[in-house]
């Protein structure tokens, strides 16, 4: 076996909780599906995470937390949102609820939007973990971008062998799919990914709710369904500097920059902090120059987003 694979124990608990409080990634056991966690509220290491996966874009991410006091203190729970938690939590259910101002989850992990999606994992090793690692902990699927989401550690190890520190080994998923999401923003909660808890099941316990518009959207690919971060300033891309009134987000020796994603050339530490910078400008500016990202690695993540910005 691997030496990255570590079985159940407080030994690989204590383990995992030190690589995620210095920004590491660890593959960890839900009931779903194992997941690619990392610190929710570490820019950088939510960074890894996209870079991890090979994603071409951020797409928000679920933070994960130990109980229903953890999640509100991330979230605003409406009395749908509570009624589903208390039921359904521990379990394979996502809410998204609007973020609180106070809440910890930094801007990339919720890909920059004001929304926060959030559960309680009902696997024994990883509740244990999220106690003692006391934060979120922020985890897509564990698989490379385009791949079959893992069931066992073996998965994990195939995919992401040189790009995690240490996969919790607990056996084959129970449930064996995704969570089912569920948006609480609204009065009507509505279903935005099917998942392992039935849409009759949860119809059983809420008259309230519906399923969002699957017919002309893509159900397999649900980032579809998502409202996208899109400043109220506008957005000039590939900029070589900034007109009076523009603000400059800079990129390696970028002169003159307002913000600068990265001085250093830097592109995981570019998208770290790219949401944040771009809400920073946002707030102060009614149009923002950016100078050109390069197209590879987390760039491309990036460049995705600015093109969806300036649409
Ligand atoms: O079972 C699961 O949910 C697994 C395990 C590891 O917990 N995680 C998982 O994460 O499937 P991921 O990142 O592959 O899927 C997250 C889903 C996506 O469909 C995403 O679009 C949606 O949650 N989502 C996340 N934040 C959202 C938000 N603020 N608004 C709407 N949808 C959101
Ligand atoms: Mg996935």
């Amino acid at each position: 076996m691997s030496e990255i694979i570590a079985k159940v124990s407080s030994f690989s608990c204590n383990q995992a909780t030190k690589i995620l409080q210095k920004g590491g990634l660890v593959g960890i056991p839900t009931e779903t599906v194992y997941g690619l966690g990392g610190d929710a509220t570490n820019s950088y290491a939510v960074a890894k995470i996209f870079e991890a996966k090979g994603r071409p874009s951020f797409n928000p991410l679920i933070s994960h937390v130990c109980d229903l006091n953890a999640a509100i203190l991330q979230g605003e729970f409406n009395s749908i949102a509570l009624s589903l938690a208390e039921i359904f939590w521990p379990g394979p259910l996502t809410l998204v609820v609007p973020f609180k101002t106070s809440g910890t989850v930094c801007d990339l992990a919720r890909a920059g939007l004001n929304t926060i999606a959030i559960r309680v994992p009902g696997n024994q090793f990883t509740l244990s973990l999220l106690q003692e690692f006391a934060k979120p902990v922020a985890a897509p699927s564990a698989n490379i971008s385009g791949r079959l989401s893992p069931t066992l550690a073996e998965h994990v190890l195939l995919d992401l062998e040189n790009r995690i520190e240490l996969i919790i080994d607990d056996g084959p998923c129970s449930e064996g799919i995704e969570s089912t999401v569920i948006d609480c923003t609204n009065e009507k909660a509505r279903v935005l990914r099917l998942g392992a808890v039935p849409f009759d099941e949860i119809k059983n316990h809420l008259d309230k709710i519906e399923l969002a518009n699957f017919e002309t959207k893509s159900p397999s690919s649900p980032g579809q369904l998502l409202k996208h971060y899109a400043p109220n300033a506008t957005l000039r891309l590939n900029a070589c500097n900034s007109n009076s009134d523009e603000a400059l987000l800079g990129f390696g020796d970028t002169q003159n920059a307002t913000l600068n994603l990265s001085p250093s050339g830097n592109l995981t530490e570019a998208a770290s902090n790219f949401f944040a910078m771009l809400r920073e400008l946002d707030k102060n500016f009614d149009s923002i120059a950016v100078v050109p990202i390069p197209q590879e690695g987390l760039g491309a993540a990036i460049n995705d987003r600015l093109q969806r910005a300036v649409n």
